[in-house]
């Protein structure tokens, strides 16, 4: 047995607690520590005999899927009370955007660009978890992506690498807490690691070829930063990385993430990622697959069993070192310690909050609220004045559906729970609008349209008509991508129906990814964009429709106009013949007969342009905002040193409302080319009608920093332009310098 020498300095506490591993791993047989580094998936509301066994056997470290509280405490005492040694077990679930309180999909609250309540909804997604049993999440997913056919979109943070970053470390800290020993705290998992989001044509699973300098300034940036956060564990990607899978890509695991980054925490395999290496073709069966996760540095394998029935033989015919075993058993037992299971194993019920308070409730209402973005808002349209209104239509398969505006990846939030938009506007206006609701389709795919003239009939005799329409919630999330990402089923044909009314027709769209949304928005006086907004999206959408709240939510992901433009997205490179609008004309545009060079040899589509639909960073507000006096504070600074860059903000409308703040940054000329634009800092601000206020961003040239052609994180000297702006078209620009010295 060796005794694991910690990183350097530690604490007392920290010594102390390494003494008591050491201590343990000097007791634990082979059997035991191998059993430590195995996971099993358990569920169902009792205990399976086999998994008693094992547990009293020593040959499980975590099981995962059980939420019931008592059955939870009874695996507990079996590890505890019955096993050789009594080490507890980590209890694994997906608390993903929510545990009984369900809040917007991870997208969604992306588009709220407020990681206070970000942090606030995880920490009680935590503490909900906890009450029942569970101490471990496997959240945050922080996969940037910038493929909306990719089903798992739903779960990220977007497309940008430090709107993602932000967003992770806001939910490690919710969910953490100041200390994982304190009640309500649970260990966080950043996952999935790495470059699941680059998944080619967006199909889950597929291959990512991402090549090194890339994975670097973009996928990889948010896990470094929530390995700093303090994150208790990682999870690895089911793909392959360049050809190696992740789950045995010992470059990515081990020079990456131990040798560069120190990281010393726990490493999970995804859901039998490690056997699933010799599907890849990558090993040629479970020994080869455990092999190369054990020496690659996945502490814990998922569900797999290759771990148990292989590791020993390995560790006594001399291929793994007992060292290398107890390295990583160490990091299992330290995670345990610091959980203070060691001390606390079973769940008190009473100590933990209830589920689904009011407070909870209402924290899920802010963030829906906060996450829903304004698209379209012709004339004003919105919000609508309950005073003048007789009646409405609400139509629409979403409309008063509390399972499906749940979202991907809910495994005990419950339909029940839900206040749909139906519900929440009849609660408002029902007693002096007349709401006349129709599905007009069964689901989002029915193709009947049966209900049709029904529809129009109602459409044409109300004031106004409300469309909820989009994805269900399983048209997104794991092993769900889509090749088309229109809106599915006859949902255009009905809401054509409707339009042909020529009633003022307000869409609200639904859907775990983006959608492309160019044929219907001639269709529509007003879009809201909702997601899939959680337990509370429909009193979130009924005051943002009825002017009790005004939107403020800003595109995480930029919007393609058809599918043939993906992936599209603002931080792209400049290329050697940019696009510009002078230069690219759509090809409906062109004359017969037109020679090759008739437009402009630059990077576009002729049938779509260069443009997205819709800008990351884009959101319409209730007001309007206007940006001047842009400034910075030096026209040149040093290396090491920072500059402030500042502009008026002006609220130029009648509403009072709040607006996300951006600033955008290009690198002119870099070792490597460098993206036309990043994002570099944002703040929400509320103005009142007429109110102007100056905003400064205070940039340190450490933020300009990026993994050079030598894999060097760097900042070079050299030219700078900045924008302040709404979202990422941002108009007003300034300069700037950075000199060597
Ligand atoms: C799944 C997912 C992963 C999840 C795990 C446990 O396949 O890829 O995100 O945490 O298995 O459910």
């Amino acid at each position: 047995m060796t005794n694991i020498a910690m990183p350097s300095p530690v604490s007392t506490e920290e010594a102390q607690r390494q003494d008591r591993i050491n201590g343990l791993l000097a007791q634990m047989g082979l059997d035991e520590k191998i059993g430590q580094m195995s996971q099993l998936q358990a569920g169902g509301g009792y205990v399976p005999e086999h998994i008693a066994d094992a547990i009293r056997a020593g040959r499980v470290g975590s099981v995962l899927n059980e939420v019931d509280l008592d059955t939870i405490n009874a695996l507990q005492h079996i590890a505890v009370e019955e096993s050789r040694l009594g080490i507890p077990l980590l209890i694994g679930r997906d608390v993903i955007h929510g545990f009984k309180t369900i809040f917007p999909i991870p997208l969604g609250q992306a588009a709220s660009w407020n990681t206070e309540l970000v942090e606030a909804a995880a920490r009680i997604s935590a503490a909900e978890a906890a009450g029942c049993g569970i101490n471990w999440t496997f959240a945050p997913m922080i996969d940037v992506t910038r493929d909306p056919r990719w089903g798992r979109i739903a779960e990220s943070p977007g497309e940008d690498p430090l709107l993602a970053s932000a967003m992770g470390v806001a939910m490690v800290r919710g969910f953490q807490g100041d200390a994982l020993c304190e009640v309500g705290a649970i260990a966080a998992c950043a996952k999935h690691f790495a470059a699941y989001g680059a998944a080619e044509s967006g199909r889950d699973y597929n291959t990512a070829n991402v090549p090194e300098n890339e994975l670097r300034n973009v996928y990889l940036r948010p896990f470094k930063d929530a390995a700093e956060a303090g994150v208790a564990t990682f999870m690895t990607a089911f793909c392959e990385i360049d050809g190696v899978p992740a789950s045995g890509n010992s470059w990515l695991l081990d020079d990456v993430l131990r040798q560069e980054w120190r990281y010393n925490g726990m490493v999970v395999s995804d859901w039998e990622s490690v056997v699933e290496m010799s599907v890849h073709g990558f090993t040629h069966d479970d020994s080869e697959a455990a092999y190369a996760a054990v020496t690659a540095g996945v502490d814990m394998e998922m569900a797999s069993t290759s771990y148990r029935d292989h590791l020993e033989h390995m560790v006594h015919s001399g291929t793994v070192s007992l060292e290398h075993i107890d390295r990583m058993v160490g990091r299992i037992l330290a995670l345990k310690f610091e959980l203070g299971l060691f001390e606390n194993p079973y769940t008190q019920r009473e100590e933990h909050p209830e589920l689904l308070s009011r407070q909870h409730l209402k924290t899920a209402k802010e963030l829906a609220t906060q996450s829903c973005v304004l698209l379209k808002n012709d004339e004003h349209v919105l919000p609508l004045s309950a005073s003048r209104l007789e009646s409405v239509s609400l139509i629409g398969p979403l409309a008063d559906d509390g399972y499906e505006q749940m979202g991907t990846w809910v495994f005990d939030g419950e339909a029940q729970h839900s206040v749909t938009v139906a519900t929440a506007l009849r609660e408002l206006i029902g007693r002096t609008v007349d709401i006349r609701q129709l599905a007009g389709v069964e689901t989002t795919r029915a193709d009947s349209v049966d209900e049709f003239a029904q529809v129009r009939q109602v459409a044409a005799e109300v004031d106004v008509n409300i469309l909820v329409l989009g994805e269900e919630s399983f048209m997104s999330g794991e092993a769900h991508s889509r090749a088309n990402i229109d809106l599915p089923g006859q949902q255009l044909e009905l809401l054509e129906a409707v339009a042909a009314a020529g009633k003022p027709v307000i869409v609200v769209i639904m859907a775990g990814r983006p959608l492309t949304l160019e044929r219907v928005l001639p269709l529509a006086d007003a879009v809201l964009y909702a997601w899939h907004p959680g337990t509370m999206g429909g009193p979130a959408i009924a005051d943002l429709l009825l002017g009790l709240a005004a939107p403020s939510g800003k595109l995480p992901v930029s919007f393609p106009r058809v599918v043939g433009q993906i992936p599209i997205y603002y931080a792209q490179k400049n290329t050697g013949r940019p696009p510009t609008d002078g230069t690219c004309l759509h090809m409906n545009d062109v004359p017969a007969q037109a020679p090759q060079t008739s437009l402009g040899m630059a990077s576009f589509h002729l049938d779509a342009g260069f443009r997205p639909l819709f800008p990351f960073g884009f959101g319409l507000s209730y007001t309007q905002f206007q940006y001047v006096k842009i400034t910075t504070s030096h026209h040149h600074i040093a290396l090491g040193e920072a500059l402030d860059i500042s502009a008026d903000v002006l609220n130029t409308g009648m509403h009072e409302g709040e607006e996300v703040v951006q600033l955008y940054v290009r690198d002119l000329v870099g070792s490597v080319t460098r993206p036309v634009r990043e994002l570099k800092a944002f703040r929400r601000l509320r103005l009142r009608p007429g109110e102007r206020q100056r905003i400064s961003f205070r940039l340190h040239t450490d933020e300009l920093a990026f993994y050079d052609r030598h894999m060097q994180w760097t900042v070079e000297p050299g030219h700078f332009h900045a924008w302040i702006g709404g979202d990422s078209e941002a108009s007003l620009q300034t300069e700037f310098e950075v000199r060597a010295a």
